[in-house]
């Protein structure tokens, strides 16, 4: 009894929280303090620049704050990308952690300052310290566990548990923010990220070795290049940056919110061609590579456009919610924000629901491209339900509630299923990369999801929503079509 006690894997030893490592913990904070203060400030977002200047607002054109919104959001995912690779090679995870934080905390108390300035600078920091928070909290989450713990996945669902949590905080972010004043809004978001930050200092100590330190890849002569080639990436975003806006200042050419978020969605198109030109037709991969990366694609493809219209819960949505829902209930007016959590509650309530179905399926649970298309019809459909009000005011708070509805039963197909069909065909010397190119593809539907609020007032509203309803139905229909090919092309994987 002794003896096996002695012989057993020291990364199932600690039980502490709920059977799992006491640093599970210690993430699951951080994460749910991160996304309180990432899903407040959203919330809050459109709503705020779009209001008028008598009660507060930044009175920017429905055009020019959907703009921002999609870059801002798009920014906070595609930054995920180099956050994940700074702490790969630079600083480690549990730094990367810390710094983001402290910069998500400051990014939010810029917002709550008055100066315009101060508002670009905050969303600014934001994208920076979401970049380096997100990924990175993640990752220590599969640190914590040896590569033969079957706790692992376990680990994950309590740990999505912690990102739905945070994402109830537009029940006090929003409230604050609409009913008794915007920039206080946003300062209640800083202090949760700063409980946050605190509870990670004095907890981080039960992380252990789990990303503390850097990894180095194979060779030196690879790290060094590595390294320079990111230091010239910067310094060249660094020098774009300063010559732009020198031009800008002198009136050599005009630059706009809108105009940058169109460049935005160029950029965000090349990379993606780049990295799947790179994936599937450069030498160094073996046929099966390819065609997983091929897979992969598909899947991308999927997933770019099942984020365009979910993402529009904090866009065209919030606005649906603000200017054409009855929010009366008992002779209160409830904000327009409090309709943001009603996903991740629905999140909460489905995820195990789900995670049963897959396993009560047994050998006939539907494979990822299958899964992938009935996520895309559900989301689809959560739009074409709001059709029919669309062109009215006034119109019942459970038209709002049953899209949401709808939507979240499309993320349980997805989402989750998107993660580990990722982690699957990744190969195994760029598994880092392939979850990057995960969140490039929510980066890209973010920034879809910006445009169609910016058409918010421009478009007809059952035209907005039924183009935003039509595309993923289609996109299902397309994939349904294309499941066989598809799983052809996943060689052996499900
Ligand atoms: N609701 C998810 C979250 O906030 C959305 C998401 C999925 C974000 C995957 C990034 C990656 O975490």
């Amino acid at each position: 009894m002794e003896q096996a006690l002695v012989n057993a894997p020291p990364e199932h030893s600690d039980t502490s929280f709920f059977g799992h490592p006491r640093g599970l913990a210690t993430l699951f904070f951080t994460e749910m303090w991160e996304r309180y203060s990432y899903y407040g400030t959203r919330a809050l977002l459109i709503l705020y620049m779009t209001a008028g200047l008598q009660t507060g607002g930044m009175n920017f054109s429905v055009m020019k704050s959907g703009a921002i919104y999609g870059f801002y959001t798009a920014m906070v995912y595609l930054l995920s990308l180099p956050g994940g690779w700074v702490a790969d090679r630079i600083i480690g995870q549990q730094r990367a952690v810390l710094f983001g934080g402290i910069l998500i905390a400051a990014g939010n108390l810029c917002l709550a300052s008055p100066s315009l300035a101060a508002f670009y600078s905050g969303l600014a920091l934001l994208i920076f310290g979401t970049g380096l928070l997100k990924p990175n909290v993640s990752t220590i989450v599969g640190q914590l566990y040896g590569p033969n713990d079957k706790r692992r996945d376990a680990g994950f669902s309590i740990f999505y548990m912690g990102i739905n949590l945070g994402a109830f905080s537009p029940l006090i972010v929003g409230w604050v923010g609409e009913k008794v004043n915007w920039r206080l809004g946003f300062a209640t978001s800083a202090i949760g990220m700063l409980i946050g930050v605190v509870q990670y200092l004095i907890t981080s100590k039960y992380l252990g070795e789990a990303g503390r330190h850097p990894t180095r890849s194979a060779s030196p002569e690879k790290d060094r290049s590595q390294k320079r080639n990111a230091g010239f990436l910067a310094g060249a975003g660094v020098l774009a940056f300063v010559v732009l806006a020198a031009l800008n200042s002198r009136g050599t050419i005009h630059i706009t919110a809108v105009s940058v978020s169109n460049a935005l969605g160029w950029v965000l198109l090349a990379i993606a061609i780049a990295v799947f030109a790179w994936m599937i037709l450069t030498k160094g991969w073996s046929t099966t590579e390819r065609k997983r990366a091929a897979a992969i694609l598909v899947l991308f493809i999927a997933s770019c456009v099942f984020w365009g219209a979910y993402e529009q819960a904090g866009s065209s949505l919030n606005l649906f919610a603000e200017r054409n829902t009855n929010r009366h209930v008992l002779g209160y007016q409830f904000p327009a924000s409090w309709f943001q959590w009603i996903q991740p509650l629905f999140v909460l309530m489905l995820a195990p629901l789900f995670a049963w179905l897959w396993v009560r399926l047994g050998k006939r649970e539907p494979s990822s491209p299958a899964k992938f298309s009935v996520g895309l019809l559900f989301v689809g459909l959560s739009f074409l339900v709001l059709v029919p009000p669309a062109a009215h005011t006034g119109v019942s708070p459970n038209w709002l509630n049953f899209a949401y509805f709808l939507s979240v039963v499309g993320e349980m197909c997805l989402s989750p299923v998107g993660l580990s069909a990722m982690t699957k065909l990744a190969p195994a010397r760029a598994a880092g990369f392939v979850m990057g190119v995960w969140f490039l593809s929510l980066s890209i539907g973010n920034w879809l999801a910006g445009r169609a609020g910016s058409l918010f007032e421009s478009m007809p509203l059952p035209k907005l929503f039924g183009i935003s309803g039509v595309v993923p139905v289609l996109a299902a229909v397309v994939l349904a079509l294309l499941i066989k090919p598809t799983k052809r092309l996943m060689s052996g994987v499900s």
